[in-house]
């Protein structure tokens, strides 16, 4: 325990994954397994905690994860290098969320800035706060301990989860014993990678909104998200006027996904994101040929994603398999934590009989 190097990383299966969850975690997910620096790397189908704000519509729950699993082959996650697994069948997780409860108050509980802005958005400040959802920062400091993970790629607004789990494996090890690894988060050095906002220019992107661009978008879809909803400078009225680079969507999604090789394709006048900036601010650069370029880049970058997803489309029987074989080695990594976590506790009265000796000796007067 802890001398090896661990990932985990999640999502909630509520819908398919978008351009925002690429360019924020798969991306780095990716070049992470193929860096070949970790000993094991897993991703968990976060079904249980989607479940926490979705109790009434488990059929969208069952749906998605296929959709999920889909996204994740086809960004070239590899299942022989990368254990896929689905939460609800890893009954380890279930038990430690339940003793990681007693380590945390509501009071911390309330204070976490990921799940106040998502009560507000749920409307659970007025409907009424379900219990489960506002423990799921719980139940995620048990999945990341559970496969001893010590490092969890992550996107911005995951940190709190982060900075609760450690809190937690600190204070189990300092009152059971070091049996937990501490866990660090992972997050994209490009800051516009962090929190790639929606084509609306909203912070999220977010099914309801219609604000995304899925990696399963086909050319068309992705195109009339560009060029008729991608918000831009509304003080560029004129090609002459001079523009702002900053607040318009179409340069944060540049900042995050361009490269120079990109210009050299596609648009030879630039030699770089910020010459081409410069052009914008300056004036006589419209946001056609800007929106153009993007709807380029992002065609480079979607449409091996989109042929990669067609082929397992055709073969969801060994989709099934994958995850069925990645979720029974991940119910031994998490048995075998769990086993720990018990041991350290002084709660695994039934792994042998010694306790017997333990008890009669208190009883001898
Ligand atoms: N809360 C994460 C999200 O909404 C999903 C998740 C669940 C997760 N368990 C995890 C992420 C463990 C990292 C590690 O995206």
């Amino acid at each position: 325990m802890g001398d090896k190097n661990i990932i985990l990383t999640g999502d909630r299966p509520t819908g398919r994954l978008h351009l925002g969850h690429y360019v924020g975690s798969l991306k780095r997910r990716v070049e992470l397994q193929n860096s070949g620096k970790y000993d094991d790397i897993y991703i968990l189908i976060a079904d249980d905690q989607a479940l926490t704000d979705n109790a009434d519509n488990p059929r969208k729950i069952r749906d998605n994860i296929v959709n999920v699993v889909l996204d994740y082959l086809s960004v070239g996650i590899d299942p022989k290098k990368t254990t896929i697994c689905v939460q609800s069948a890893l009954p380890a997780l279930h038990a430690l969320t339940f003793y990681y409860t007693n380590l945390v108050t509501t009071a911390r509980l309330s204070r976490n800035p990921t799940v106040k802005s998502e009560i507000q958005m749920r409307g659970f400040a007025e409907e009424g706060l379900p219990t489960g959802f506002f423990i799921y920062p719980v139940s995620q400091a048990a999945d990341i301990t559970a496969f001893n993970a010590n490092v969890v790629p992550v996107g911005e607004d995951q940190l709190p989860m982060l900075e609760q789990a450690r809190e937690i494996v600190e204070k189990f090890n300092r009152i059971y014993g070091e049996t937990l690894v501490l866990p660090t988060a992972m997050i994209p050095e490009n800051e516009m990678q962090r929190r790639l906002p929606g084509v609306d220019g909203k912070a999220k992107m977010s099914k309801s909104l219609g604000n995304c661009i899925y990696l399963s978008d086909d050319s068309k879809t992705v195109k009339k998200q560009v060029n008729g909803r991608m918000f831009t400078d509304p003080t560029h009225l004129q090609i002459t006027d001079p523009g702002h680079t900053e607040g318009n969507v179409v340069f944060t999604y540049l900042d995050a996904l361009c490269n120079d090789g990109h210009f050299a394709e596609y648009l030879p006048e630039y030699a770089n994101l910020e010459e081409m900036k410069e052009h914008y601010r300056r004036g006589g650069l419209g946001d056609g040929t800007c929106k153009k370029f993007l709807i380029n880049i992002l065609e480079e970058t979607l449409s091996p994603i989109r042929a990669e997803r067609a082929k397992w489309e055709a073969d969801i029987d060994s989709v099934y398999d994958i995850i069925k074989e990645g979720t029974e080695k991940a119910i031994e990594t998490t048995n075998e934590t769990l086993a720990r976590v018990r041991k350290a506790m002084k709660i695994d009265y039934f792994e042998d009989r010694s306790i017997i000796g333990e008890w009669k000796e208190l009883l001898k007067h």
